[in-house]
């Protein structure tokens, strides 16, 4: 399969916002109210990206295959004052019939790149406790577990963990 990873444009909002409502809604199948995960709106999702990709806070990449973008990844600067971490890995999702082969590694490899541009050098990720699957992938990968706090998304009150990399070098591929 032809695929490759690079840098977001402001014209794959849509694409982004299309894989992002269509992956929560997989991944988050009993993990998060059935009425919330239906509400998820393609439009808000594509202004909110479309923000994103202007602003340039985070780094942003796609993850893309003959059909189009099957997957995305986006980091930057820690952002809730993480004692210890300075680079964040946002988000990363791939769509469900995408999934294991490979977009997701070459998507954190090209985050944690843009993270050592920014001049960055480590990565904490938050995953819902009970996302078993991503926290997985993450464990492959050589994250260490730090800690858990709440998080509410939309009307649940759920867990989310994180894990670390005290070095982008501890990344294992
Ligand atoms: C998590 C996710 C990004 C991984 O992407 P992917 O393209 O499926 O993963 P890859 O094919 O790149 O896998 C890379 C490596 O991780 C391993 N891996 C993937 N999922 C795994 C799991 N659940 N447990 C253990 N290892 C896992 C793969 O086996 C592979 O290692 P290998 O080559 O030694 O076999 C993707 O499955 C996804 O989008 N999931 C749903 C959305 C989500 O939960 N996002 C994270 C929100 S915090």
């Amino acid at each position: 399969m032809v695929s490759l990873v690079r840098s977001a444009q402001l014209d794959d909002a849509t694409a982004i916002a299309r894989v992002h409502v269509a992956t929560w809604r997989s991944a988050y199948r009993g993990l998060l109210p059935d009425e919330f995960l239906a509400s998820l709106s393609q439009s808000h999702y594509e202004e909110r990206w479309r923000r994103s990709l202007q602003d340039n806070q985070a780094r942003v990449y796609v993850a893309e295959h003959a059909e189009g973008v099957v997957g995305f990844a986006s980091g930057g600067r820690e952002r809730a004052g993480e004692s210890g971490y300075a680079g964040e890995l946002y988000a990363i999702y791939v769509l469900e019939e995408a999934q294991g082969h490979g977009h997701g590694r070459r998507l954190v490899q090209a985050v944690v790149s843009g993270l050592r541009e920014m001049r960055l050098a480590d990565m904490i990720v938050w995953v819902l406790r009970d996302n078993g699957s991503a926290r997985g992938f993450y464990e492959r990968l050589g994250g260490v577990y730090v800690r858990s706090q709440p998080i509410s998304i939309g009307s649940a009150q759920l867990e989310e963990v994180s894990y670390g990399w005290k070095s982008l070098d501890d990344l294992r591929y």
